[in-house]
């Protein structure tokens, strides 16, 4: 049997943008996707004694195709992660099941290795993904995407003509609350709708360029730990994301109150529904406001973890 886990991550800076060409970065979460896996001695494979089913498991049959494997097994999963809540829980699922099947394979267990494929599983599933998502839960920390190489450089990524950079990055201990609409909002129509007004208008791309300037603007205030400094850029990557169009009113709703205790916030991830997120060291009290706009509240604190392969007792 092969156990792994995988953390969670939020993207603080920079969703959408990174798709053209621009930085972005996400810190991994104290909440991790576990797995096992086993040779199974019946003649299907199944997932939580469930025979496989692209409908339900496309991340786990994209894993298996990418690997060849063809023996039946018994995967077992558990998740802290919701579907939907702008957490990373497909790119969490995906590593952790590619780090068990490679173990479980004899086969190299190099983060690199596994970072790459878990991209291109994702994109596969999705149609169009950064890799900042599966890079973050395999490395866990810190990550920093872009299109230049600079210092901490990890690995680099490639795809139909497009270079994502993978770096390091050292951040402070910080403390989050995600806020969830509980509006479902699958991210590939929201990939879309940014691509189609990127397309078509200078404004959408001058928007895209000012993100860009707001993730490079933030790497001084975390290598120095201001978090005012910090939540103020949040407030301003929010502003720039809701004139993409890629906010909702519930968004809105739980950014507002969830300021009143943060150093900023902003929506998380795809956005048009799914979660926002605020930087903060009153959680309690954003957690207890998000509750009372509606919202569904995840206290949450950056990890060192990345990909472990220890048992379910250490994490
Ligand atoms: C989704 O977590 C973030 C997006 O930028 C898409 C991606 O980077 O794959 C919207």
């Amino acid at each position: 049997m092969t156990y792994c886990s995988t953390p969670g991550k939020v993207i603080i800076f920079g969703e959408h943008a990174v798709l053209y060409g621009e930085p972005a970065i996400a810190v991994a979460i104290n909440r991790r996707f576990h797995c096992d896996i086993t040779e199974s001695n019946r003649d299907i494979t199944t997932v939580n004694g469930y025979p496989l089913a692209r409908r339900y498991h496309s991340y786990i049959v994209e894993c298996l195709n990418k690997l060849e494997v063809e023996d039946e097994l018994e995967i077992k999963t558990e998740t802290e992660l919701a579907s939907g809540t702008g957490m990373g829980s497909s790119a969490a699922i995906t590593v952790a099941i590619l780090g068990a099947l490679r173990k479980l394979l004899g086969e190299d267990l190099s983060e690199e290795t596994i970072a790459k494929d878990a991209f291109s599983v994702e994109f596969d599933v999705q149609g169009n993904a950064s890799p900042i998502d599966t890079s973050t839960s395999t490395h866990g920390k810190a990550i920093m995407v872009s299109e230049k190489k600079e210092k901490n450089f990890l690995w680099k990524i490639e795809r139909e003509g497009r270079i994502w950079n993978i770096h390091h990055r050292d951040i402070p201990d910080l403390t989050f609350v995600v806020g969830n609409t509980g509006v479902h909002s699958p991210t590939p129509p929201l990939v879309e709708k940014v691509r189609k007004f990127y397309e078509r208008s200078n404004f959408a791309k001058e928007i895209i360029d000012d993100i860009g300037e707001i993730v490079e603007e933030s790497y001084i205030l975390l290598k120095e730990d201001d978090l005012e400094g910090l939540g103020e850029l949040m407030d301003k990557n929010h502003g720039l994301l809701s004139i993409l169009g890629v906010s909702h009113p519930k968004l809105e709703s739980l950014v507002k109150g969830a300021r009143k205790y943060s150093y900023g916030a902003k929506l998380t991830g795809a956005g048009g529904g799914g979660s926002m997120i605020a930087l903060t060291d009153r959680p309690e009290e954003v957690a207890k406001e998000i509750k009372k706009r509606g919202g569904k509240p995840y206290i949450l604190k950056s990890t060192e973890r990345g990909i472990s392969y220890e048992g379910k007792d250490h994490d």
